[in-house]
């Protein structure tokens, strides 16, 4: 029986199956991944500029066309952030296609290879395109409800880049609550305002999107009056953690010390907003298993009391592996 199933025409046919379900199956899962994204933008955008595209689908592929937009040309993801995370264009890309040629071509030894080292060869080849392929689809299928190097269109262009590094201000004087609460919170408009009263123009925009801000806020920059009818501004929001996760920044700005960037990466370089890290719940767990908390706060007076001297308690050790801590 055993030797039944195993002589050798079974076993090469069987592996042959084997080895192109598998491939087939994370190819799919390759393209699924990123040609969802990919096509659905082209599919949207055309869409939208065609007479049927409605007024919600013209909304979504404004939102979700990330690498251009023509109507605001100094609107670009900057190049240094254009290739994170998955996608065609993602890091992955090349070596998938390598592997996939390399693969085919391989196979094609082990079928019509004329005598049994030239098969054998192409089936060692064929087999280690074939970890490469698994090896991606693996790492695109975990990137799968993630959105590393998520970039949308907002509705004003609205550059970091040059309001934190150029003019120099400081995160917190927008993002206000980043130390208070769990939301860091998005500026009103009112805040640029008090700057946007009187600089009406910028270098590369010139007036067109400085005087959005006038429009939202039914603003009318000659007479300093707000006389006209405004609408709220809907910015698109980049990071999104599952419904199911719980998240805080005071916790991790003023009681963890953590920087901005270590968890949005270089935003004072972005011209557009990118999701820079994939948050994903490793990223977490990594950063609570070495990092060490900071006891010098009121919160850890009387922990403190408890440590044995020279012990530095990370933040597992206060329950930041405990699933309850960010599940709920
Ligand atoms: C002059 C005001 C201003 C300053 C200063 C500023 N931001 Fe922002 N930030 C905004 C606005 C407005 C948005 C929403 C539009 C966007 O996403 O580009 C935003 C968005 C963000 C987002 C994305 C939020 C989301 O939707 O997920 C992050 C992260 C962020 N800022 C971090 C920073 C950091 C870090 C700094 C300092 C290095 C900083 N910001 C300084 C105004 C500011
Ligand atoms: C430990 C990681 C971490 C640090 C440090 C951090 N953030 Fe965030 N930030 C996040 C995550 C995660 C989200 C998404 C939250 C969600 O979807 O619930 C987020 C969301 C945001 C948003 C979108 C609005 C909101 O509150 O959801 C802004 C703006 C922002 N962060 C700015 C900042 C600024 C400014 C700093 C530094 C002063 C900072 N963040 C520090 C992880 C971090
Ligand atoms: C503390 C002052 C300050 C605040 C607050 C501020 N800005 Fe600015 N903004 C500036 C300065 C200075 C410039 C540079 C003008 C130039 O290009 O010379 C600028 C430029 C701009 C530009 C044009 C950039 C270009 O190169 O064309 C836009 C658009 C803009 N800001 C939008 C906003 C928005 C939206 C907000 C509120 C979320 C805001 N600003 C808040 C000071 C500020
Ligand atoms: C770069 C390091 C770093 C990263 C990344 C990070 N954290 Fe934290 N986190 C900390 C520190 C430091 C503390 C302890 C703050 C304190 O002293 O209370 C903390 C505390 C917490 C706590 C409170 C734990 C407790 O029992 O008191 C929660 C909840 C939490 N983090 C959630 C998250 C989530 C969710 C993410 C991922 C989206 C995340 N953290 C990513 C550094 C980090
Ligand atoms: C420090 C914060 C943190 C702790 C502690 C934590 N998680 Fe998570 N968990 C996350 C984040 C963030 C995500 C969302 C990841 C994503 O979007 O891919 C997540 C996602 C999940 C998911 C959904 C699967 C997925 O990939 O989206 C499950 C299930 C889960 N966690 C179970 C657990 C269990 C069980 C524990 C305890 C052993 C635990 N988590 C502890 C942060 C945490």
């Amino acid at each position: 029986m055993r030797e039944a199933l195993f002589t050798r025409r079974i076993g090469l046919k069987m592996q042959l199956l084997v080895i192109t379900f598998l491939f087939t199956f994370s190819s799919y899962a390759f393209i699924v991944n990123n040609l969802s994204t990919d096509v659905s933008v082209g599919v949207m955008t055309i869409a939208a500029q065609g007479k049927g595209g409605g007024k919600s689908v013209k909304k979504a592929a404004a939102a979700k066309v990330q690498k251009s937009d023509d109507s605001r040309p100094y609107d670009r993801i900057d190049p240094e952030f254009r290739n994170i995370g998955p996608g065609f264009g993602g890091k992955n890309a090349v070596p998938f296609w390598i592997a996939l040629v390399v693969f085919l071509l391989a196979m094609g030894g082990v079928v019509k290879g004329k005598s049994k080292p030239v098969k054998g060869i192409s089936g060692v080849v064929a087999l280690a395109a074939l970890g490469v392929v698994a090896y991606v689809t693996y790492w695109e299928a975990r990137s799968l409800g993630r959105q590393q190097g998520y970039a949308p269109v907002q509705p004003i262009w609205f550059s970091h880049k040059v309001h934190v590094t150029q003019n120099k201000i400081d995160c917190e004087y927008c993002h206000v609550d980043v130390r208070s609460s769990r939301n860091a919170g998005i500026p009103s408009l009112n805040v640029c305002l008090n700057c946007h009263s009187v600089v009406n123009k910028g270098k590369r925009s010139g007036t067109k999107e400085i005087s959005k801000i006038y429009d939202y806020l039914g603003y009318n920059p000659k007479t300093k009056q707000f006389d006209k009818p405004g609408k709220p501004i809907e910015w698109i929001k980049v990071h999104n953690l599952p419904d199911h996760v719980y998240f805080n920044h005071a916790q991790h700005v003023q009681a963890g010390k953590v920087d901005c960037q270590e968890c949005h990466g270089p935003v004072e370089k972005m011209n557009r907003v990118v999701e820079y890290k994939e948050l994903s719940m490793k990223f977490c767990l990594d950063c609570h298993r070495s990092r060490n908390i900071i006891t010098d706060n009121q919160y850890y007076a009387l922990y403190k009391f408890h440590l044995k001297p020279g012990e530095k308690p990370k933040v597992k050790d206060i329950g930041g592996q405990d699933c309850s801590a960010c599940h709920y």
